[in-house]
């Protein structure tokens, strides 16, 4: 090859691009990985050592040659570039600005960030489950079985099966009614010891001033081979001086009954009206904001897990409520109603929960 006629040909091409883009697409051919050039210096290798000393020095002298050019081209495109868009744009810099509208976090969003957030510090960790569940995992799993009289007690909402290939009652046809089926899918695939909370929609056919179809629902779950009771006591009274910001709280574990949970306690919180708006921590009037229990034995052997050895407490508890009590909301509806108004006097301005958030996602 006659290095001197390639030499003016490389340079010709580099010459005729019209703009940046045109330019790097030729680098490319050239000197690219698969380049006519790569493959000149490529072709060093093979040659006999006498030649390669007479080409090698010529080659690297065009590359350079070429190197060079490419960024001079570059540079003077470049330039075009900018002249032609300074020409064809303009900026009208007397002209008022947009107004600048940010969003606004929704409380139950930023109230499920604080709830995660204090239960991380308690070392449990977030798990999810799918919002259309099966009767199994709904109902039957957590000792609910077909008969039972509880699963009139939760107004379902059943949609039509998606049976795809699923037998019994295992195909999705249920919009979860609570996050307890959560306890059992996430104890099946992960096993025991474990802890965890799990956030997240629930849906049951009612609508009140503190009842909507959808609403937020957290659970948590801690087994291990010694867990009790007490344990359930000191993590939801840690929560609760946590979460309403009390140095002290006063809770009431009511006697009750969940078909998965045995002992099972709903917990109150003490609280008092002044006017219209709700005290939580002093006074003596009582709200109920979760239901628990220890882990029924049927629930551990419906996951797989040994109950023999195992055993442990869940809790759920409504986010929204949580959310009322907290920020002095009344109306449970105007939550999911989509009015600006609403949403602009009780939004959280991004800023104030970016915190939690990393903690979140970090
Ligand atoms: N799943 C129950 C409800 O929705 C709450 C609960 C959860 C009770 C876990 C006990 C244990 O009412």
């Amino acid at each position: 090859m006659e290095i001197e006629v390639e030499n003016i040909k490389f340079l010709d091409l580099i010459k005729e691009a019209k703009s940046v883009s045109d330019l790097e697409e030729i680098r490319v051919s050239l000197l690219g990985k698969k380049g006519e050039i790569t493959n000149l210096l490529r072709s060093l290798g093979q040659m006999e050592a006498e030649e390669r000393q007479i080409k090698s020095p010529q080659y690297n002298k065009l590359k350079q040659i070429l190197e060079e050019a490419f960024k001079e081209s570059r540079e003077m495109l470049l330039n075009k570039e900018i002249e032609a868009r300074m020409d064809s744009e303009w900026l009208d810099i007397s002209q008022d600005p947009r107004e600048i509208s940010s969003g606004l976090i929704h409380p139950v969003s930023r109230v499920t960030e604080e709830i995660v957030s204090i239960f991380s510090d308690l070392g449990f960790s977030v798990a999810e489950g799918p919002q259309i569940e099966s009767d199994w995992y709904n109902f039957d799993s957590l000792n609910i079985p077909p008969d039972h009289p509880a699963r009139q007690e939760f107004d379902t909402f059943y949609i039509k099966p998606d049976d795809k290939g699923l037998k019994g009652n295992i195909s999705p046809n249920v919009l979860r009614t609570h996050t307890s089926p959560v306890q059992v899918r996430f104890m099946e695939k992960h096993g025991a010891p474990c802890r965890i909370i799990a956030p997240g929609r629930v849906y049951r056919s009612d609508y009140d001033l503190t009842h909507t179809p959808m609403f937020h629902q957290i659970e948590g779950l801690a087994i291990g081979e010694d867990i009790s009771m007490s344990n359930l006591k000191w993590v939801l009274i840690e929560f609760c001086k946590a979460y309403f910001e009390l140095d002290s709280i006063d809770l009431r574990f009511r006697a009750s009954h969940f078909p998965f949970t045995e002992p099972s306690a709903e917990v109150d919180i003490r609280c008092s009206w002044v006017g219209n708006s709700l005290v939580v921590g002093k006074g003596n009037d009582w709200m109920e904001i979760l239901g628990s229990g220890m882990v029924h034995p049927n629930v551990l052997e419906a996951a797989k897990v040994d109950s023999k050895k195992f055993q442990g407490f869940a809790f759920g508890m409504g986010i929204d409520r949580l959310a009322m009590l907290k920020y002095g909301m009344p109306d449970l509806r105007s939550f999911f109603d989509n009015d600006m108004r609403w949403l602009k006097h009780y939004g959280f301005a991004a800023e104030r929960s970016s915190n939690l958030y990393d903690k979140l996602s970090g």
